[in-house]
C-alpha cells in the first residue's frame, strides 16, 4: 500500500501534558513516524497533507487542512436503545448475533457497527485498511471515555488489525468465524451522511468481488451479510438468501446463509 512508504506525523494538542507528548512520541516509534511538538508544527505544515493529534484525553485525531476525524461511537448508542425497545435494527435482524459468537467485521470504519455487535456477541475482529481510520480507531478506542458501561465493555471486545480483508480472508482457515459482515463504502454514496463523510478523505473503495465473496462463505460458520445501498451493482452481480433494509434511507443488508 502506497500510504505504507509515508511518514507520518504525530504531534499533541495545544499545551500538552507530559502524557500526550510520551503518547505522541511512542506513536511516532510504533508507526515509523516523526513527533514534532506541536509548537513547531507550523514550520512543517505547507510540507504535509495530513498529521495524527494526541488529544488532552489521550484519544488520537487526525487531522488536514479542512477537516479532521477522530474516534467517536458514533449512533451506537441510539440504535441499541431503539433495538432494546422495538427489536428494530437492520444490521443486528440481518447478523443475530449469539451470546458466544465471534464476529468477523471486514471494514471497521470508525467501529460504529463493532460496537453495537459487540453488545450481543463474545468478540468482534475488526479489519480496516486505510491506515489513518485504522490508527485512529485502534489508538482511540480505549482512551475514550463512553457515557455507558456497554459500549466500554463493548469496546474491550473489538481486535483491530490493519489490513485489505481481500487478502486477510484468503488466509483464514474454513467455518473459524461464526459471521462475517462487510460494510464496504457504496457505489453510490450517500453524501449526506454524517458518520462517513470524515472517511472519505482516506477510505479504501475497493468492490466485493466473486473471490472475496466465495472467501467470506468459506470461513464462516453461520452466515455473511454484507451492506449496500438498493442500486449498488452486488445485488445484480450475486444471489443472497434475504434483503432487508428500509426503502426509505435506500440501505439494503443482504444475508447468505451457511448451508
Ligand atoms: C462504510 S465504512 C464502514 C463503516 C463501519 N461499518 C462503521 O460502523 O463505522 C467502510 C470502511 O471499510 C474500509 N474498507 C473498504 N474496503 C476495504 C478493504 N478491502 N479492506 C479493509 N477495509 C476496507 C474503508 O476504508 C472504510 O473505513
Amino acid at each position: 500500500m502506497m500510504e505504507d512508504f509515508i511518514k507520518w506525523i504525530f504531534t499533541t494538542s495545544h499545551d500538552p501534558c507530559e502524557k500526550q507528548v510520551h503518547k505522541a512520541m511512542e506513536l511516532a516509534t510504533k508507526y515509523n513516524g516523526i513527533y514534532y511538538e506541536r509548537k513547531n508544527l507550523k514550520n512543517y505544515l505547507k510540507n504535509i497533507d495530513s498529521y495524527f493529534v494526541v488529544n488532552k484525553n489521550l484519544t488520537v485525531d487526525c487531522k488536514w487542512k479542512d477537516g479532521r476525524l477522530f474516534f467517536h461511537p458514533s449512533v451506537s448508542k441510539i440504535r441499541l436503545n431503539n433495538y432494546l425497545k422495538n427489536g428494530n435494527d437492520y444490521l443486528i435482524e440481518s447478523v443475530k448475533p449469539d451470546a458466544n459468537d465471534v464476529v468477523l467485521d471486514l471494514t471497521l470504519g470508525l467501529g460504529s457497527d463493532a460496537l453495537l455487535l459487540g453488545y450481543f456477541c463474545r468478540e468482534i475482529i475488526g479489519i480496516e485498511a486505510s491506515f489513518p481510520i485504522y490508527l485512529v480507531v485502534k489508538e482511540s478506542i480505549n482512551a475514550y471515555q463512553f457515557d455507558e458501561l456497554w459500549l466500554k465493555e463493548s469496546s474491550k471486545k473489538i481486535k483491530i488489525y490493519h489490513e485489505n480483508y481481500k487478502e486477510f480472508i484468503k488466509k483464514q482457515d474454513d467455518n473459524c468465524y461464526d459471521i462475517v459482515y462487510c460494510d464496504p463504502m457504496f457505489e453510490n454514496p450517500q453524501l449526506k451522511s454524517n458518520s462517513i463523510n470524515p472517511l472519505r478523505k482516506f477510505a479504501n473503495y475497493d468492490k466485493i468481488d466473486k473471490i472475496d465473496l466465495e472467501n467470506m462463505i468459506r470461513i464462516s460458520k453461520k452466515r455473511v451479510v454484507v451492506k449496500a445501498r438498493i442500486y449498488d451493482s452486488i445485488w445484480d452481480e450475486f444471489q443472497f438468501d434475504l434483503k432487508i433494509g428500509s426503502k426509505k434511507s435506500g440501505v439494503i443488508f443482504g444475508v447468505i446463509e451457511k448451508k
